[in-house]
């Protein structure tokens, strides 16, 4: 009675003592997660636990931090333990990638001294196979190694003691509605789920794995009838463990769950965190096309229009004389004959010869032109040549002469008529400038001609022009039948030659 009563205490505090230590986890994601991290294994920002990243021929190791109790300590049966973990794997390249990762239970937490590469992290040369190990891992191996008889270079086994695996088959799964195998391609990038199940009163592991979209398969793809007791010690270590080689992968792990004495609990996969995108940015053709040919297409019209603008204003610009300075300017702005002669284009052309180019107004009908004898390429370059220095005569005249404007428009009067006028009247002292005459004036070019006398004036006869026709047109047609003669006789008299040598 003694007896029994004292082995029933032992075997309620032992059961207390279990479920005591029952461990029971989960981590959507492994941010702020403590975990124990050797090689190249690191957690990313985003929470993604990373076993390796594209560096060959190294390992990583995650092992949660704490020891786990697997054996019952009265009778040293492994316990019922269940675990489920979604990862990804992106391989190097785009078919090759190497060389796995494994879910492991060790009786270390780092695996020291293992090796990468065909090894996975789990073993090395000397202790590869050796009882002493206590290690039993779940593989998923993308490297076929001939020299541990791998199946292929896609398959998951089952490893005790030895990275030759007692259980393996190619990754895949059976499908719930016909029971058929589907194959999986475990370097494909894509998330996958992995079950491993321990059943302690049926010591059997099973393992599980599936597209992350699939429900757990209920026929599992690897089932391995074996009590794990003597190879598990008391306290083990749980985690995982990756490597590369030549042949190098990414070996992502985006959640995990663990739970002794139970099912693990199943990841909620919404809230795991997201991979690394796939190949290159999937960025819009209006960021990578669109946006580039928008910015150089702006550039150019900036381009384009500074360039149009210099050029513009060099076309209009003008060379203030000297004199101009003392009289204020005393001319028509390029830009404005310009316009108004549509870019002295021939439509607008009333005449030309010897004086140049005579324009109308086209809004006006009045001419614009008549002093648009500055000529273009006199505004352009701001100096005479034999073909404006004819104009520049009555420029000099009419512009500065007179102190007026070429068309008065409170009286409505052509210059060029009125100067004319007074001309033939024998009274063009009449048209000077009044100022003239002052002090400041006496210096000003011109100035001389008109002061009174000193130099006798041209002979208007010389134009041979009806003295009671003097409608502006009259003036053009004079131009045009006079094209050379008048410009040559005109422009070398003294009298312009001094004028034109005095404005400059
Ligand atoms: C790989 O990870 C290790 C450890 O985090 C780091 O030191 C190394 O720079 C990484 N290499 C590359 C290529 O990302
Ligand atoms: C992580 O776990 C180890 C082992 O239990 C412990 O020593 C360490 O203090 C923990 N670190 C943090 C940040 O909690
Ligand atoms: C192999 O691994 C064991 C256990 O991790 C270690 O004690 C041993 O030193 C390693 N052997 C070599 C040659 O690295
Ligand atoms: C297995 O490992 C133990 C301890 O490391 C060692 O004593 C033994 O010789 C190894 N056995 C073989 C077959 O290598
Ligand atoms: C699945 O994979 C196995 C092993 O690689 C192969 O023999 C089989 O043809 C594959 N099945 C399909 C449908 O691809
Ligand atoms: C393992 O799989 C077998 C066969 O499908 C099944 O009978 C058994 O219940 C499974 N055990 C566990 C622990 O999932």
């Amino acid at each position: 009675m003694v007896f029994k009563i004292v082995v029933l205490v032992h075997i309620l505090s032992s059961l207390a003592i279990a479920a005591s230590q029952d461990l029971n986890f989960i981590y959507s994601g492994f941010r702020s997660t403590n975990l124990s991290l050797d090689g190249l294994a690191q957690l990313t920002s985003n929470g993604l636990l990373r076993l390796t990243n594209e560096t060959r021929q190294q390992t990583g190791h995650a092992f949660y931090p704490n020891p786990v109790t697997f054996k019952n300590s009265i009778d040293g049966s492994a316990f019922t333990f269940s675990s489920t973990f979604v990862f990804a794997i992106r391989p190097g390249y785009a078919t090759l990638g190497g060389h796995g990762m494994a879910f492991v239970i060790a009786p270390t937490r780092g695996l020291p001294g293992s090796l990468p590469s065909q090894h996975l992290g789990l073993f090395n040369g000397s202790n590869n196979g050796n009882q002493t190990n206590h290690v039993v891992a779940v593989e998923l191996d993308t490297i076929r190694s001939v020299d541990f008889n791998d199946l292929d270079d896609n398959h998951v086994g089952i490893d005790i003691n030895g990275i030759e695996s007692v259980r393996d088959a190619s990754a895949g799964y059976y499908s719930q509605l016909n029971g058929k195998l589907t194959n999986l391609t475990l370097i494909s990038g894509q998330r996958m789920q992995v079950w491993i199940e321990y059943d302690g009163m049926e010591k059997q592991l099973n393992v599980t794995i599936a597209p992350i979209d699939v429900d757990k398969p209920s026929r599992p793809l690897l089932s391995l009838p074996r009590d794990l007791s003597p190879y598990l010690n008391s306290n083990m270590y749980i985690g995982f463990s990756s490597s590369t080689g030549s042949a190098f992968s990414s070996h992502y792990v985006l959640g995990w769950s663990f739970k002794m004495n139970g099912q693990a609990e199943a990841l909620d996969i919404s809230r795991l965190p997201k991979l690394p995108r796939l190949g290159p940015k999937k960025t819009s053709k209006f960021l990578t096309i669109g946006l580039p040919v928008l910015c150089l297409s702006l550039f150019f019209v900036a381009v384009s229009s500074v360039s149009y603008g210099i050029r513009r204003r060099r076309k209009f610009a003008e060379v203030l004389e000297d004199w101009e300075l003392d009289f204020g300017p005393q001319r028509f702005k390029y830009k404005d004959l310009y316009i108004a002669t549509k870019g002295f284009g021939d439509k607008e052309l009333l005449g030309s010869g010897g004086f140049g180019r005579v324009y109308k107004d086209p809004q006006t009908t009045h001419v614009v032109g008549t002093l648009g004898y500055l000529a273009p390429e006199h505004a352009r370059t701001g100096k005479a040549t034999t073909s404006t220095d004819v104009f520049a005569f009555g420029a000099f005249l009419l512009e500065v002469a007179s102190g007026r404007r070429p068309i008065q428009p409170a009286e409505d009067v052509i210059l060029v008529d009125w100067v004319f006028a007074r001309w033939l009247g024998g009274e063009i002292l009449e048209a000077r400038d009044p100022n003239l005459g002052t002090e400041k004036a006496k210096h000003a070019p011109g100035s001389a001609v008109l002061r009174g006398g000193d130099i006798p004036l041209p002979d208007i006869s010389l134009l041979r022009l009806p003295k009671s026709d003097l409608p502006f047109s009259r003036f053009d047609d004079f131009a045009m039948s006079y094209p050379s003669s008048m410009g040559k006789s005109f422009s070398h008299t003294s009298v312009s030659e001094s004028l034109l040598s005095g404005g400059r």
